[in-house]
């Protein structure tokens, strides 16, 4: 199969590239390297270029003439959508706009894109089924919100199928050490704590320890990235032999708590964690936790990485090559 990837020199997009190549299939990979790095695209040619660049990308769309797209690229962090919601709108909606109208004139093929967790803000139920209202409570996760709602317009008009796969809190890198998590600046609780054992004067900041929880501090579902990356290739295959659109969690439905996760990295690294309790962050949920039943059904999707343990212990190796800038 040939499959162009648009974000694929980010975290999630190369180890998905890694395991398109590795199971046969012809990749080509589209990125601005606005967060990306060229050093993660290893597998598949490589197309500099921006989603909202249509000429370009059409361009490229009729070049490749893949058989399918998984599209990657957008802006990811939360709080820095509450600050400038602009370059969101822009990224993540007329980005995937752009992408949509590219397959609608180029012809439809299945499109796989990267939806969120957090489209469910603060959801009632937990696990969260994907029949749970989404009710987004921050302008990231409105910027995926609307993203599903245009695929499902497109679907009608222009029979465009497609997948959004809703990640609860990707962790962990490739266990061969060929790519990982690469944020500047970094925010998500992992590689932070990593980097608060492995970098002197480098301590973790706790957002909250007052949440009604069993320790109270946030839950969330952790979810191997390369647990991850199979289920773009089985959501691709989905859509190519059933062509059924839909909507799809993808977490381990298990609650982590940030003081279990400090507690894990400690027993992996055998280091102490540096940390120091502050104030909540705004919008964070008090707990996120997948019900992937959904993706277990449809697509035979079987995470492979269930432990907390193993999950970190791969984010651990990465951090270290990391920090010796293997990578640069
Ligand atoms: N946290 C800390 N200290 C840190 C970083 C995080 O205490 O330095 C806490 C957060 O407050 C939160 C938990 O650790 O309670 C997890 O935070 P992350 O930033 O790692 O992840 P989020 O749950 O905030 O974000 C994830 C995805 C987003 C998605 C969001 C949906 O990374 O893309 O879930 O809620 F939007």
């Amino acid at each position: 199969m040939k499959v162009l990837v648009t974000g694929g020199a980010g975290y999630i997009g190369s180890h998905t590239c890694k395991y398109l190549a590795r199971n046969g299939n012809e990749v080509t990979v589209y990125d601005n390297l606005s967060t990306g790095h060229k050093e993660l695209v290893r597998w598949g040619d490589f197309v500099h270029g921006d989603i909202r660049d249509e000429s370009r990308l059409r361009a490229v769309i009729h070049r490749v003439n893949p058989d399918g797209i998984i599209h990657f690229a957008s802006s990811i962090s939360v709080g820095e959508s509450v600050v400038d919601p602009g370059s969101y709108y822009e990224n993540n909606v007329l980005g995937s706009l752009r992408i949509m109208q590219c397959l609608r004139d180029e012809g439809v093929r299945p499109l796989v894109v990267s939806g969120s967790a957090a489209v469910y803000g603060l959801p009632d139920n937990c696990p969260v089924c994907e029949t749970e209202k989404p009710m987004p409570i921050n302008p990231y996760g409105r910027t995926k919100l609307i993203m599903e709602w245009m695929l499902k317009d497109f679907a009608k008009a222009h029979a465009l199928p497609w997948v959004a796969l809703r990640y609860f809190n990707a962790a962990g890198a490739d266990p061969e050490g060929e790519t990982g998590e690469w944020h500047e600046p970094e925010t998500h609780l992992i590689p932070n704590v990593l980097r608060s054992v492995a970098e002197d004067g480098n301590t973790l900041k706790v957002f909250g320890t007052d949440y009604k929880t069993k320790d109270g501090t946030c839950i969330r579902d952790y979810v191997h990235v390369c647990d991850l990356a199979s289920a773009h290739a089985l959501a691709l295959e989905y859509l190519l032999n059933k062509n059924k659109s839909t909507s799809i969690n993808l977490g381990n439905g298990k609650g982590i708590s940030v003081k279990e996760i400090i507690s894990t990295v400690e027993k992996v690294t055998g280091k102490r964690v540096k940390f120091e309790v502050c104030d909540r962050r705004p919008g964070d949920p008090k707990e996120l936790v997948a019900d992937s039943k959904k993706a277990r059904q449809l697509l035979n999707w079987e995470p492979r990485y269930e432990s907390i343990e193993s999950i970190i212990k791969t984010a651990w190796d990465w951090n270290n090559k990391l920090k010796n800038k293997a990578m640069k």
